[in-house]
């Protein structure tokens, strides 16, 4: 097994994986920005591969029907090296770029070009509970064995990517923007159609209902947890910096498994902290923790 310092080094006060280099977090700001990028954010284990599914089925479904515009699925911008800024400027666009930075990190021409971002957001609880199991399965993160110690390192902002508090909080400031959708993953779980639907709107994609079925059935957790299991792992088939492996990734999909994990100390502890942190959080308003 690999030592924590091989796989986890600190970039602006944030634990990074060394997957994204140092070199390149220091660099984001020159990387060459197109005003049609589509930006896919969020913190880690709160739906970024489902979400860009339905991204991918969205597109491919308006370009069969009207030839509208392809997308192509880059890695996470801070993946790798320098060197990668070059071979994203080889793709063609439209491009959609996943991200687990935070709002403030993010290279700046995002922000003068004003593309447009789609930022997921799922309950914190069910939310660290995905990570936990992720730092438990996944080669690229060290080995946490307690769930308590997990929980207390999330709490914290000691893990990959940082503190969910901090990360939802630099995407609240910008919740308002016209560049800026934020879905929560509950309400997809909730209403998948609806979601889509609000994405159509936001992109300006238009698909008809039964295509929107299909793309509600086709990125189904079943769907594409089988599909993950067809495919050989290879460095592209993730949109998330910490595996290449897409089997890691799809593990219940489901809402409320933290009351399988959190003691009732925890989830005090965990009440008495998002109260503190979150209190003035519009966003934080809508989360829902049951489904
Ligand atoms: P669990 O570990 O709770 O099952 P990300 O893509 O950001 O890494 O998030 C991974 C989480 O999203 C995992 O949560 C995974 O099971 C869930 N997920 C992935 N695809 C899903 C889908 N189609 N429907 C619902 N949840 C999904």
């Amino acid at each position: 097994m690999s030592a924590q310092s091989d796989l986890v080094h600190m970039f602006n006060g944030i634990p990074f994986s060394t997957r994204a280099s140092i070199e390149l977090l220091q660099s984001l700001d020159s990387f060459e920005v197109r005003a049609d990028d589509l930006l896919l954010a969020s913190y880690p284990k709160s739906g970024t591969h489902w979400l860009t599914e339905i991204l991918k089925h969205l597109y491919h479904s308006q370009q069969a029907a009207n030839g509208g515009k392809s997308m192509t699925l880059t890695t996470s911008i801070e993946f790798g090296d320098p060197f990668k800024f070059e071979e994203l400027k080889n793709l063609p666009s439209l491009r959609l770029i996943p991200t687990h930075l935070n709002y403030r990190m993010l290279p700046v021409q995002f922000k003068t070009k004003k593309c447009k971002m789609i930022y997921i957001i799922r309950n914190p609880k069910d939310t660290a509970v995905s990570f936990y199991h992720y730092y438990r399965e996944n080669a690229n993160l060290p080995k946490i064995k307690k769930w308590a110690t997990f929980l207390e390192m999330f709490m914290k902002g000691e893990v990959v990517c940082g503190s969910w508090w901090h990360h939802i909080l630099s995407w609240e400031e910008h919740m308002n923007d016209d560049n800026v959708l934020i879905l929560y993953y509950e309400s997809m779980k909730k209403d998948l159609l609806k979601s889509i639907e609000q994405i159509c709107n936001f992109l300006g994609i238009s698909v008809t209902d039964q295509q929107m079925r299909e793309i509600s059935r086709r990125s189904s957790f079943k769907e594409m947890k089988e599909e993950a299991q067809r495919e050989n792992p290879a460095p592209d088939h993730t949109v998330c910096v910490l595996t290449s492996n897409r089997q890691l990734v799809f593990r219940k999909g489901t809402v409320g498994d933290w009351k399988n994990y959190f003691t009732s100390e925890q989830n005090k502890h965990f009440e008495e902290q998002f109260r503190s942190r979150m209190n003035s959080s519009e966003l934080a308003k809508s989360i829902i923790y049951e489904s």
